[in-house]
């Protein structure tokens, strides 16, 4: 950590410690591993027959957190609460888009540029991509929309951007892939028998993912207070395709191993011969650790806010991070990504790319593969003229000279979505 985030850390400590302390707290971890999974196996209420949207249209959208409302209106309210609540008392969540106001843009004038000199391209891990962003890996796409994943994998591939395809997606991950045109990673949740996850990876290779997330900070699917005083409504019609023996599948979701280790990471390289993110990092040693356990990649990330409360921002954790990495290998960062000028933040910082997730989900939601293309086109178009506006043309014309970073600000006051 540097000084400086250590200052700020302590002034969020002071500022806001009764709102953090209703988080959950970390004893309760192993504990809720089992019941979290029980929760979905088995605890799930029966619903009505239950039916998400249908939709299929191109979406005008101003902005990702007038989306979000528009979503909250049109998606059912138990798939809303699932996608956009957050751990305990929600103060990560709220913290992931509040801590972006800490680094302030010191955009640049006269530097002589106009539109057509803006480009947002990159790449990342061999991929040559259009913009920086992909889809976050998010389970259980049919809480929102009836074809689930293969509407969101088509969208992304509508696109061109990176899809990250979630263990704990409704479809099978071949269902996925073959959804969608664009390029894919897998996201894997370690299962206790050995036997069901080497099948998963040996799958997820088969059918043409380029590279396996290793998800760090996941002892069980998020569960936001809202969700859970519905009473866990998940959908009995929508199992986890990837477990589903009719469709190739064995294996219990649910019995999922949380004693991961770095050896897990070695593993995962060796047994599939592809680039393993190592997602869920917040700590800049735990960063090392990984790297020098063969990391091909870091995601800077506390899983959108639905693990455990009281952790810091993506955002906030990125600067030590990204000094710790030292450039050896790419980090990418998510959490509260909604607007360009997000990205330019996190670019400068350090960040080679940004994953977004809940406002992929409206997007699906809302308007199907159509509407995840939307929800793509909006955010790069944001960029461009985020990054016009700063007086840089290309993204690696951003460094932390962009950046000023002036402590803990007021709350954000737009609706968190
Ligand atoms: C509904 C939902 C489901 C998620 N499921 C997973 C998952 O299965 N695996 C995973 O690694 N992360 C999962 N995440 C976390 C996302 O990958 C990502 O870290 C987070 O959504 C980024 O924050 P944002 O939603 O503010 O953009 C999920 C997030 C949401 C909102």
């Amino acid at each position: 950590m540097t000084s400086s985030t250590h200052v700020l850390a302590k002034k969020s400590i002071s500022r806001r410690k009764i709102i953090g302390a209703a988080g959950i707290g970390l004893s309760t971890l192993p504990l809720m591993s089992t019941q979290v999974f029980a929760a979905v196996s088995d605890n799930a209420r029966p619903q009505a027959p239950y039916r998400a949207s249908t939709a299929e249209q191109k979406l005008d959208i101003i902005s990702l957190d007038r989306l979000a409302v528009k979503a909250r209106g049109a998606i059912p309210k138990e798939g809303y609460a699932f996608v956009s609540g957050g751990a305990g008392a929600e103060w990560t969540l709220r913290e992931n888009r509040r801590a972006f106001n800490d680094y302030r843009i010191a955009a640049k004038r006269l530097v002589g540029l106009s539109n057509g000199d803006i480009d947002i391209r990159t790449s990342l891990l061999g991929l040559d991509m259009p913009s920086p962003i992909m889809v976050a890996p998010m389970g259980a796409h049919r809480m929102v929309h009836e074809k689930g994943e293969v509407d969101t994998a088509r969208g992304a591939g509508l696109a061109n951007i990176l899809y990250c395809s979630s263990g704990a997606s409704n479809a099978t991950l071949e269902e996925i892939a073959q959804a969608t045109t664009g390029p894919k990673w897998f996201q894997l949740y370690w299962n206790n028998d050995d036997r069901v996850t080497r099948s998963l990876l040996t799958r997820a290779k088969k059918a043409g993912y380029s590279a396996i997330v290793l998800t760090a900070d996941a002892l069980g699917p998020g569960r936001p207070e809202d969700f859970i005083a519905m009473g866990n409504p998940f959908r009995p019609d929508a199992t986890f395709g990837n477990h589903d023996p009719e469709k190739g599948g064995f294996g219990d979701f649910g019995d999922q191993k949380t004693a991961l280790t770095v050896k897990d990471i070695q593993f995962t390289k060796q047994f599939t011969g592809l680039p393993v993110i190592v997602k869920g990092i917040l700590r800049p040693d735990d960063a090392d650790r990984f790297i020098r356990a063969g990391a091909d990649a870091i995601q800077v990330s506390n899983h959108g806010g639905r693990q455990i409360d009281g952790v810091p921002a993506g955002i906030t954790a990125l600067p030590p991070i990204v000094a710790a990495v030292n450039n050896r290998v790419p980090v990418i960062l998510d959490g509260g990504v909604r607007r360009g000028i997000d990205i330019i933040r996190a670019v400068a910082m350090g960040a080679d790319a940004v994953a977004i997730g809940r406002p992929f989900m409206y997007g699906l939601g809302l308007g199907g593969a159509q509407g995840v293309q939307s929800v793509a086109e909006h955010i790069n178009n944001d960029l461009k003229s985020a990054l016009l506006l700063s007086g840089a043309s290309k993204l690696s014309d951003l460094n932390p000279d962009f950046i000023e970073i002036v402590g803990q600000n007021e709350e954000y006051s737009t609706f968190d979505g």
